[in-house]
């Protein structure tokens, strides 16, 4: 199995260590080992004494433990830890679909969520999101899209690029279609924690359906993309049962000091979660000024949840607008052609502290290219 390029991750791959200033990172800002061990007074302790031989394939238990809580419903050994949330997007497309089978997708959406379905042969249906209805989902098209050969259907809320946060009734309607097909429902989650009001925080798809599996990860909501943990979590044997085995072939099992770091973040989400919405809703307020003043070249619907937006050029190509940024200011924006969605939107990211300086720069070459092109 070949996927096609994962055109995102490419261009970071190629912009992310080199362009001077981040604008469309969805990753918050993160720390360093000492500042996540500063959470509990003598884990550097701890963290020495951390045995590096294999962990357990599913993840060290004390670890499992943690990330339960997480959930209201599931237990500890329905749990399985990856390294990262990619990991387990690729196992779960890779041990429960097969050539022939039919999934529907929330689009624009993140490219693992389909690419590696349609390089199985697996026919992918794309549920579109809205612009004009702030980039909503409407459950009622979903009956619409659905097969005799669909087996799942792939969500991510808070959604990545947009920021969208269903609301209960609209979560509660994708459950209640999934379970009326009975299709997997895989939800990632990793944004999960980080909406903008707590209030509207929905449940974890799992504690809520048999067949539906939660995705998480440590990259988002906790900040600490570089632990490269994530995890899935479900009330499925099935699902549990060939996601192990398929991990057998990727990473076995995960970082034992990883795992050790891990369990001490998730111990403390509330106060991870405290520090990156303290800078998502600062970044927030600027943003709403700058979308105010530059209504004539960007239209923006203001996310409920997570570190991301997705921006429409009112003039103009995003791939050209955003090569000419980096080339003249060094801002890395992120546009819509690597998503696979047209030329006319870029995402901006909101969850680093340095993000007023960046934006002022990208303000300022707003000015100076509007005033070359009316000289
Ligand atoms: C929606 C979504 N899912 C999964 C991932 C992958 O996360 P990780 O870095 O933990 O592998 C990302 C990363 O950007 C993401 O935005």
């Amino acid at each position: 199995m070949q996927p096609t390029p994962f055109k995102l991750e490419r261009y970071f791959a190629q912009h992310e260590f080199t362009a001077r200033h981040l604008l469309c990172s969805s990753d918050p800002e993160s720390m360093s080992i000492g500042e996540l061990l500063a959470f509990e007074p003598g884990s550097i302790d701890g963290l020495r004494e951390t045995w590096l031989g294999y962990t357990e394939h599913p993840g060290a238990p004390a670890l499992r433990r943690e990330l339960a809580t997480l959930c209201e419903n599931v237990r500890d050994d329905e749990i399985i830890v990856h390294t990262g949330a990619q990991e387990a997007i690729y196992s779960f497309m890779s041990s429960m679909l097969a050539p022939g089978d039919h999934v529907i997708v929330h689009m624009p959406g993140y490219q693992s969520h389909y690419s590696v379905a349609e390089a199985m042969g697996v026919k992918v249906s794309p549920w579109k999101a809205r612009e004009q209805a702030g980039w909503a989902v409407d459950p009622d098209e979903l009956e619409a899209l659905v097969t005799p050969a669909t087996r799942a259907l792939v969500i991510c809320a808070p959604h990545n690029p947009t920021g969208y946060l269903p609301s209960r009734d609209v979560f509660d309607a994708i459950v209640a279609f999934a379970r009326r097909h009975e299709l997997w429902l895989f939800s990632d989650e990793v944004y999960r924690g980080l909406e903008h009001d707590p209030a509207d925080r929905l449940p974890a798809a799992c504690d809520v359906y048999e067949r539906a599996i939660s995705l998480g990860a440590l990259s988002k909501t906790h900040g600490l993309a570089g632990l490269r943990l994530g995890w899935i979590a479900t009330k499925s044997a099935e699902v549990l049962r060939r996601m192990s085995t398929f991990k057998d072939y990727l990473t076995i099992s995960n970082s034992a000091p990883g795992e050790y770091l891990a369990a001490i973040a998730v111990r403390h989400t509330d106060a991870l979660i405290a520090r990156s919405i303290d800078i998502v809703r600062s970044n927030l307020c600027l943003l709403d000024d700058f979308f105010t003043r530059r209504a004539d070249r960007f239209e923006w619907h203001r996310p409920r949840a997570g570190t991301i937006g997705f921006v429409r050029l009112k003039h103009g190509h995003a791939e050209q607008f955003c090569a000419e940024l980096l080339e003249r200011t060094g801002v890395l924006l992120l546009p819509s052609t690597l998503i696979d969605y047209g030329d006319a939107h870029f995402r901006l990211g909101f969850g680093r502290r340095n993000m007023p300086d960046v934006l002022a720069i990208l303000d300022a070459h707003l000015d100076a290219t509007a005033t070359s092109t009316a000289s």
